[in-house]
């Protein structure tokens, strides 16, 4: 494979990497590295039927695999996994990845980023979001890096619109059980960017937590409203089996002291529209 447009793809097995991956090799102009911990995963397997997508098999979270992954890459496209990794190890080795990419003179680095929900919140500790805020520390970190000789950009999404699908999605209301209620809202998803030194603010839809129900009453025929409810009710509904579980799957990590349950992990900045 030619390394004159070779991007290096982190996460590119995932939900957001895998679109960014098939849309980069999809007129040819660029080649694809997916480094994944598994070349036969469905995942991955699918990635490498398409021309122009070669997979490297490691760890993203191991320097001297980052480094052998680097090596003969001009670009850099990298979704590292803070619900994998935790806020703490996300800001760590993102930014080293970014070092990285740096010290191999990637031409163009392109960061998945999220909002920095805590600073945004006014630093209000309800607002606090481990997997937001390792991304959006991150962000901050990169946007004070010089735009020469390897540009940077960031790509700012939000929740996928298959969300919907999952974590947000309706369920019957237990006094009402042929009402549909939808406890959150908002949806996006990639692609990448090309601006040199610019966040990207990306997301599928734009839509009011009202606005979100009303499809759901047009499709199904049964009347769906928005509830603005608890914490306490929304994990009453059956998503999550244990919302005390720690945000990781680094496992021997879980008392590090750093890391957020799903309880804590999620609510407020969505709830809050900020
Ligand atoms: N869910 C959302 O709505 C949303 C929206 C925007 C951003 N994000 C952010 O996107 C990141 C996750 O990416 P995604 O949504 O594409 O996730 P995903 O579909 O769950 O895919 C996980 C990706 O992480 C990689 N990975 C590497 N090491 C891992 C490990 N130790 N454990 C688990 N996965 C590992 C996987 O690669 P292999 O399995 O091939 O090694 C795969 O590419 C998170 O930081 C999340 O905050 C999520």
């Amino acid at each position: 494979m030619s390394s004159q447009n070779l991007v290096l793809i982190i996460g590119g097995t995932g939900a957001q990497g895998n679109s960014v991956v098939k849309a980069l090799v999809a007129d040819g102009k660029y080649s694809c590295r997916v480094l994944t911990r598994s070349s036969t995963s469905e995942s991955a397997k699918a990635l490498s039927s398409l021309p122009g997508v070669e997979l490297f098999e490691g760890d993203s979270y191991h320097e001297p695999t980052l480094r052998q992954a680097f090596s003969g890459c001009t670009y850099a496209f990298t979704n590292t996994n803070g619900f994998a990794l935790g806020e703490k190890a996300e800001i760590y080795w993102e930014i080293r990845v970014y070092e990285l990419a740096a010290e191999f003179k990637v031409k163009h680095f392109l960061y998945a980023g999220l909002i920095y929900a805590s600073k945004l919140g006014n630093f209000d500790p309800k607002y606090r979001t481990g997997y937001l805020d390792g991304k959006g520390k991150v962000s901050d970190y990169i946007s004070a890096q010089p735009t020469s000789p390897m540009k940077w950009s960031i790509l700012t999404s939000c929740l996928y619109i298959e969300g919907l699908n999952e974590l947000m999605q309706p369920f019957p209301r237990p006094s009402e059980p042929d009402t549909l209620t939808t406890p959150s809202t908002s949806a996006g998803c990639s692609t990448p960017p090309l601006s040199n030194g610019l966040y990207l603010n990306v997301a599928t839809e734009d839509i009011s937590w009202a606005d979100l129900a009303s499809p759901f009453s047009s499709i199904t025929g049964k009347k769906a409203i928005y509830m603005d409810v608890s914490l306490d009710q929304y994990f009453s509904f059956p998503i999550f089996p244990n919302p005390e579980a720690k945000v990781t799957n680094e496992g021997g990590n879980l008392n590090d002291p750093t890391l957020f349950t799903i309880r804590e992990n999620f609510w407020n900045s969505w709830k809050d529209n900020l």
